[in-house]
């Protein structure tokens, strides 16, 4: 069975068992035991499932099996239904135990991108007991708070990189089989500016009115954006077996990853981002060369988290003439 690079970190689970007649091995993004589905964040976060639904995560749930496209895609790869037992569950759906099985419930949703919500739906939302507001909870609770929902599985926005993580695992599509034999795209253009402040975005949180994020924020979605580009690709390149479209295209995306993060290290004063060019430079983007590739990934991983956690972006504004502006946002 292929095994996905993608989602390093997160619980990974081999070799589901579906329905009887149907032994079919499957990887799913997240443990479908821990998955409580976005009606259980809505409880709470109605505003935020309310943008959801104007997304393209959420409309594949129902449009995916129904296109054309799709069912050639399938039908190459040899899978009767698209959504039982197939590869496609792991980027276009989300799993959760219904009546002792895992079953497709909804598209790319809440938890896709923070984390199965089991074990820390309740830490993340409590401030100190029945009655205490957020603006009353100790400054020890809310560090423990935080402490105890991360360690519980929760992907907090604050921490960008992990979030984003989520994104390229999907996005750079490092399937062999599917875009081999399937003819499935062989990953997405994304830059994770415009990508996320399209029909993506949803701060309605701290504030109702959905804005765009502050520039200095952008700058370092920006930056991490191009930072996991990279890794992923070379992730990427490190599963190519066969020369073929998959192969080729994912050494492309890699090599122009790689441009970019040097002509970004020209523009800023980080040195993690000339450090994650000359990691990257320092392998070969070749078949066959998995160990030295995904060493190289890792580099670039925590050059990337240095960076994430180490600035704030404030002194990165000679990143604002290439930032994508509202006109690049994709969607909405
Ligand atoms: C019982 C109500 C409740 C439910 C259910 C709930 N949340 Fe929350 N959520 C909150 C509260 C309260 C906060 C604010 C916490 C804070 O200010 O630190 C919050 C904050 C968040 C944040 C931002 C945290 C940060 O670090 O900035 C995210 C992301 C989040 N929730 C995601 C989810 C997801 C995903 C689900 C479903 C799996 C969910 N929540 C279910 C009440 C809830
Ligand atoms: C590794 C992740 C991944 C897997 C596995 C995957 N897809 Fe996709 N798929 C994507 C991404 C990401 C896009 C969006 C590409 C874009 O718009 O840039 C996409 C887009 C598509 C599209 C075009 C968008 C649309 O809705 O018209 C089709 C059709 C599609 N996938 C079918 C499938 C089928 C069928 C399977 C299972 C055999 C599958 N995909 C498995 C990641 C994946
Ligand atoms: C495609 C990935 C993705 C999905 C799906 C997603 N989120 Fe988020 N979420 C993010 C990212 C990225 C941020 C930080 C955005 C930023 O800073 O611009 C975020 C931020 C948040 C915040 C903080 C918002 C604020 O006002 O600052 C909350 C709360 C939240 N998400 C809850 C949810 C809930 C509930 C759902 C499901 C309805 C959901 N998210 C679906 C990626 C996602
Ligand atoms: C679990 C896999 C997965 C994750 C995680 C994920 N995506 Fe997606 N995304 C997809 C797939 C699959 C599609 C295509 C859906 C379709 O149209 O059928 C898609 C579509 C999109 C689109 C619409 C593209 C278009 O052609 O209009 C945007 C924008 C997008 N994703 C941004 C993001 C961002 C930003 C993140 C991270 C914060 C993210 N995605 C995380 C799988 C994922």
């Amino acid at each position: 069975m292929k095994t996905h690079t993608f989602l390093l970190g997160l619980a990974f689970f081999g070799a589901l068992l579906l329905a009887p007649g149907m032994v079919q091995a499957q990887e799913l993004h997240l443990d479908p035991a821990k998955v409580m589905g976005p009606d259980a964040c809505g409880e709470c976060h109605k505003a935020s499932v309310e943008a959801w639904k104007g997304s393209h995560h959420f409309s594949t749930f129902k449009s995916l099996p129904r296109k054309k496209e799709a069912r050639a895609i399938a039908d190459k790869m040899g899978l009767k239904r698209i959504k039982a037992g197939s590869e496609c569950l792991s980027c276009h759906f989300t799993s959760a135990m219904v009546k002792g099985k895992a079953k497709p419930i909804a598209g790319i949703a809440c938890e896709s991108c923070h984390g199965a919500g089991r074990d820390w739906i309740k830490v993340h939302s409590d401030f100190g007991g029945k009655g205490v507001k957020a603006e009353n909870e100790a400054a020890a609770h809310k560090a423990d708070r935080f402490k105890k929902s991360k360690q519980a599985g929760m992907i907090r926005p604050g921490n960008i990189y992990q979030v984003a993580k989520n994104c390229f695992g999907c996005h750079s599509v490092p399937n062999e089989k599917l875009v081999n034999v399937g003819g499935h795209a062989a990953g997405s253009k994304i830059e994770l500016v415009a990508w996320s402040q399209g029909e993506v975005r949803h701060n309605v949180w701290y504030s109702k009115e959905n804005k765009v994020s502050p520039i200095e924020r952008l700058r370092m979605i920006y930056l991490v954006g191009r930072a996991l580009d990279l890794e992923f690709a070379l992730r990427g390149v490190a599963k190519a077996t066969k020369k073929a479209d998959y192969a080729v295209k994912m050494a492309k995306r890699a090599k122009k990853a790689r441009k970019r993060i040097k002509a970004i290290a020209k523009l800023v004063d980080a040195p993690e981002l000339m450090a994650m060019y000359k990691a990257a430079r320092s392998v070969k983007l070749k078949l066959n060369n998995e160990a030295k590739l995904t060493a190289a990934a890792d580099a670039i991983a925590r050059h990337a988290q240095i960076l994430a956690s180490k600035y704030d972006g404030s002194t990165f504004g000679g990143l604002d003439s290439i930032l994508p502006g509202p006109d690049k946002f994709k969607g909405k």
